[in-house]
């Protein structure tokens, strides 16, 4: 059905204010939920909707929040140079909105657990009953320093007042302001003109458009919810941990019921965008973050940190610590294994307590059971490295390589300096320093190692 023109949606995100109360270096919609921008969530959520335009409205560090959403293609920025308040927000946003005749979708990007129902609520709302402005409210009596929502005798909405602005009898009333609306854009270019700074904070607030539009005659809505959850507008980091809190009991969840054993939900931590197949089990004091995708059939942890790594099928993973490796099936990883970046190990393989492995190949079969470094080395099938063996991969100024073929035994204690080249079916005897290639089958020891 084509939608007439003035229903369609256009979003207005305000994303400009300092956050204050979060006393924080960093833009208060780029403090992370989760492992990701807050301001990320509110976009998503966007996505659900069929938006014409979203405007985003930067001030504060403007130029990193801009970076930061760089993946987002589809926004439109306007700079509020000064935080005048909301109210002058949306006005630093009305330029981009021009030629728009639909209805405008208000968000802040403070609000990371807005969910796509609210919004379709206040879009429904809004066109349903052809409202100049539509305002989201809950009935909550926590939310103490949210705007009130004070309603005339026979139940509609007047005005909202700001805790700061209200009088003894206003600050009691429990039902607050959510701070998402819907508008229709000839509305606020109409009425947002006319806002003044004539309260406690001396700002424009855009909540004073209802106030205005009542005067004015025109239809003013509310949605109210029971989803409080999607209230959480954070501005102080109690807030941010409790809208993290909330993200991260339902990404477990969500996990559980596709299948994923989370055996101590309290003390396991899965960001957003991990990826867990079914029949896999995650143990306690779990961290697993980035976007690492993990396969069915493992078990990870006990006390095991994840990061940005894949890890296919089958394996086991104790004790250890994993940034952006690569791990394939029926692999056992652990207890207290270091994986570093390009770490690839392959199926079957084994890497064992006190391990380091960086930008290396393990191959299929290959056992790495204690006390070893194994750094820009690429290792065959089949072979064993003995307790204790060093790839010197660094002489002081440049890292080479070390290249260790299939079926070979490297004896316990042994340091192959890089670069070297331990040819397939070769032994290293215990404690041998290995300088130079040795051919295929050969056995060397001794320091520097010799042919036996
Ligand atoms: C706002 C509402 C309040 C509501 C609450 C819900 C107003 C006046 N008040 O208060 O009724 O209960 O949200 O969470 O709107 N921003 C700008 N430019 C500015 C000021 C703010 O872009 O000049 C942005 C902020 O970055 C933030 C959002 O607007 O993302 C909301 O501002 P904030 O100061 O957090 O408003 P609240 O005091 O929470
Ligand atoms: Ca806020």
């Amino acid at each position: 059905m084509q939608s007439r023109e003035q229903d369609l949606i256009a979003a207005v995100i305000m994303a400009a204010g300092k956050g204050t109360r979060m006393k924080s270096d960093l833009a208060k919609v780029l403090h992370p939920v989760l492992g990701r921008p807050m301001l990320f969530k509110v976009l998503e959520s966007l996505k659900e909707v069929d938006c014409q335009l979203n405007v985003l409205v930067i001030g504060h560090q403007g130029d990193k929040v801009k970076e930061a959403c760089a993946d987002f293609t589809n926004l439109t920025f306007a700079e509020q140079p000064v935080q005048l308040g909301t109210g002058h927000a949306l006005q630093c946003a009305l330029p981009r909105l021009d030629n728009f005749n639909g209805r405008v979708l208000i968000l802040s990007g403070d609000m990371p657990l807005i969910s796509k129902d609210v919004l379709h609520a206040l879009i429904d709302s809004s066109i349903n009953n052809d409202e100049a402005m539509t305002l989201l409210s809950a009935n909550s009596p926590e939310h103490k320093d949210f705007g009130r929502i004070i309603r005339t005798p026979n139940g509609e909405v007047d005005r909202i007042v700001e805790a700061k602005d209200c009088t003894t009898e206003e600050y009691q009333v429990t039902e607050v302001n959510l701070g998402a609306y819907c508008a229709k854009a000839d509305f606020l270019r109409q009425y947002l003109p006319l806002l003044q700074p004539s309260n406690a904070q001396k700002e424009l607030y855009l909540t004073d458009l209802i106030k205005l539009g009542r005067e004015a005659k025109k239809k003013i809505g509310a949605v109210v919810t029971e989803d409080i959850d999607c209230a959480l507008g954070v501005n102080s980091r109690f807030d941010l941990a409790k809208a993290t809190q909330v993200l991260k009991e339902r990404k477990l969840r969500e996990l559980m019921l596709s299948g994923v054993s989370v055996l101590d939900p309290q003390s396991t931590w899965i960001e957003e965008q991990v990826e867990i197949a079914p029949n896999t089990e995650i143990w306690p004091g779990t961290i697993l973050t980035g976007k690492t995708i993990i396969g069915s059939g493992c078990v990870i942890g006990p006390h095991t940190q994840i990061k940005d790594s894949v890890i296919g099928e089958g394996s086991y993973i104790v004790h250890s610590v994993l940034d952006t490796a690569k791990v394939e099936d029926n692999v056992k990883i652990g207890p207290f294994a270091y994986l570093r970046p390009q770490a690839h190990i392959s199926s079957g393989a084994k890497v064992g307590d006190f391990v380091e492995i960086k930008n290396s190949n393990i191959g299929e079969g290959t056992k790495v059971p204690h006390l070893t470094y194994i750094g820009d080395t690429d290792i065959g099938k089949r072979t064993n490295i003995g307790c204790g063996t060093i790839t010197c991969n660094y002489d002081g100024k440049l890292k080479h390589r070390t290249t260790i073929g299939d079926d070979v035994f490297i004896g316990s204690n042994s340091s192959l300096v890089a670069p070297v080249t331990v040819g397939s079916g070769a032994k290293t005897g215990a404690g041998a320093v290995v300088t130079h290639n040795i051919p295929e089958g050969s056995v060397v020891i001794g320091v520097p190692a010799r042919p036996m």
